[in-house]
């Protein structure tokens, strides 16, 4: 055979993976197979695969006598919409996905690339876990992974698609890398499966309930994004890139915008007429962005707090956001979590934050208190008083207590801070005030019901507003709710140029 169909002969090998009976059964699950996932995600004829011939190199169990092309794990670089990307593709018909030492070695090597050109990486994650004929290679493989998902963190952007199973310590690489998607009915992702927690716990769970998309996208907010299937997640890892730069060096380039009439009236009446009333924060988040841009992190987890990307005039920005409609917007242990985070990606990525503010404080109660509500809402603060991106807030309703200071206070280096006239700031909510410091005028008077309700309003008259803030220089401007999105345009303009460097350290010490 001549060289050139040898070379043929062997790419073909290569291709088939585990072969047409393992793609069918592939196909079956309603699963798309390594290469049609990666088919998907990168432009068309952009993708340049990097060693097609890896063969493992084990000789137990027999396994010298099956030997893929590839050893089950696609690795290569492509573009997605004009920007590089590098991928890795577990390849589900190969020993199930399972890792290898050749497997992890692949992986690692267009990692280290991805560090050295700064280049996001993108893992497409359907796997057995390790490869069990190997013992501990494999668990090295993983290990060496996890060594450069930590080296890689803050360096450049990596998004972990789960499109399979995903079980034992194999979870802690997605779990290091910035962002976690997983797909519905098909993707899990647990410590330990089923079985092994039924002889542990006695409990009976299925794979779905224990570590589902559902179960991480509410409940234990593991992954950030759910898709009822593997082409919406693919469209999802796209649409993220979008917002996000390539490196921690590198700024989100601007989508086109044509500047209009930027007034939105619609906000001057959302906030309701009576300030215990809740409101929807994305109807103000939808309001203020870009039209369609924002795109929302952690949707079902925590929703006491939105998180998310949007636009703005063109420009990328992460908006923090209390959310008043669930919890009243309370700040707890969850939010705090979710809260932090999602700023810390932020400021890792060049991305400018904007608060928004209507927060009653932090959630009172023994739950809270001995589950670390203060080693967990200092997360948040610390994360926003290090972010070192422009910092833009607006106060739209309330701003009680700690959970002033915490929103990205101008204490905590806000650049900008903006106040709805609706808004109030102060120690505690209006009755909670009067009820402690005019305790003895309420009880000794004579009718004090009425005496509550009149030192009530002296304090709201007093403390409930954003002026007292403002006298200070604490609220930089008092603004009409329509003029709030070109306020912000023209901030996060004059922000751009902004240089802070923290002090000289090794690194910090967040709370963890
Ligand atoms: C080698 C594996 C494998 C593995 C699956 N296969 N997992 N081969 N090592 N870890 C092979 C199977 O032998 C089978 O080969 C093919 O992949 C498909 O597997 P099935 O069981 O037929 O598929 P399915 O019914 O869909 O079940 C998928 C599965 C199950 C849930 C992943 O295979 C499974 O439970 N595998 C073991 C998972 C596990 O315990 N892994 C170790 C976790 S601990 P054929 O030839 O029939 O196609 C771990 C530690 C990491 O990963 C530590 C890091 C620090």
């Amino acid at each position: 055979m001549d060289k050139i169909n040898i070379l043929q002969d062997k790419k073909n090998q290569a291709l088939k993976g585990g072969g047409e009976d393992r793609i069918a059964s592939q196909h079956k699950k309603g699963k798309l197979t390594a290469r049609e996932r990666i088919e998907l995600l990168v432009d068309e004829d952009s993708f340049e695969e990097i060693g097609m011939f890896v063969e493992h190199r084990s000789k137990d169990f027999g396994l010298e006598k099956e030997i893929y092309l590839g050893d089950g794990v696609i690795t290569g670089y492509g573009k997605i919409n004009g920007r590089p990307v590098y991928v890795f593709s577990q390849d589900f018909t190969v020993f199930g996905g399972s890792l290898s030492e050749t497997h992890a070695e692949k992986i690692i090597k267009i990692m280290d690339l991805a560090m050295k050109n700064g280049i996001p990486v993108i893992g497409l994650n359907d796997s057995g876990g390790a490869r069990i004929q190997e013992g501990v290679v494999s668990l090295g493989g993983y290990a060496d992974i996890f060594y450069r998902n930590t080296l890689a963190s803050g360096v450049i952007p990596q998004i972990s698609a789960i499109l399979g199973p995903c079980a034992g310590g194999a979870v802690y690489s997605p779990a290091i890398t910035d962002f976690i998607m997983m797909v519905e009915h098909s993707s899990y992702m647990f410590v330990t499966g089923p079985n092994v927690v039924k002889t542990v716990t006695h409990e009976d769970v299925t794979s779905e309930e224990l570590g589902g998309a559902s179960a991480h996208g509410s409940k234990s907010g593991v992954t950030h994004f759910t898709y009822a299937n593997e082409v919406e997640c693919i469209k999802g890892i796209k649409t993220l890139l979008s917002y996000i730069p390539q490196n921690c060096e590198d700024f989100v380039p601007k989508t086109a915008y044509e500047a209009g009439d930027e007034a939105r009236l619609k906000l001057d009446s959302v906030i309701p007429a009576n300030p215990t009333q809740p409101y929807d924060m994305r109807d103000v988040i939808h309001e203020i962005a870009d039209s369609e841009s924002f795109y929302e992190v952690h949707k079902d987890f925590a929703e006491n707090i939105v998180v998310g990307f949007a636009r703005l005039a063109g420009r990328s920005i992460g908006i923090v956001a209390n959310q008043p409609a669930v919890l009243a917007g309370v700040l707890d242990i969850n939010s705090s979590r979710k809260g932090a985070r999602f700023v810390r990606f932020c400021d890792c990525f060049n991305i400018p934050l904007l608060t928004l503010v209507d927060v009653p404080g932090f959630l009172p109660g023994t739950d809270q208190e001995w589950h670390g509500i203060i080693t967990n809402g200092a997360k948040l603060l610390y994360a926003f008083s290090e972010a070192t991106v422009p910092k833009i807030t607006v106060i739209t309703r309330k701003a009680y207590g700690g959970a002033y200071d915490v929103m990205n206070s101008k204490h905590i280096g806000a650049d900008m801070n903006y106040a709805w006239p609706t808004a109030e700031i102060a120690v505690m909510g209006a009755k909670g005030a009067a009820e402690i410091i005019f305790k003895k005028e309420i009880s000794t008077a004579e009718n004090p019901t009425v005496k509550l309700d009149e030192m009530v309003n002296m304090y709201t008259e007093n403390f409930a507003n954003p002026y007292k803030a403002a006298a200070r220089g604490f609220v930089d401007e008092v603004i009409s709710p329509s003029q709030t999105r070109q306020k912000l345009i023209k901030a996060f303009e004059i922000n751009e140029t902004k240089a802070v460097k923290l002090p000289k350290k090794k690194h910090g010490n967040i709370p963890l």
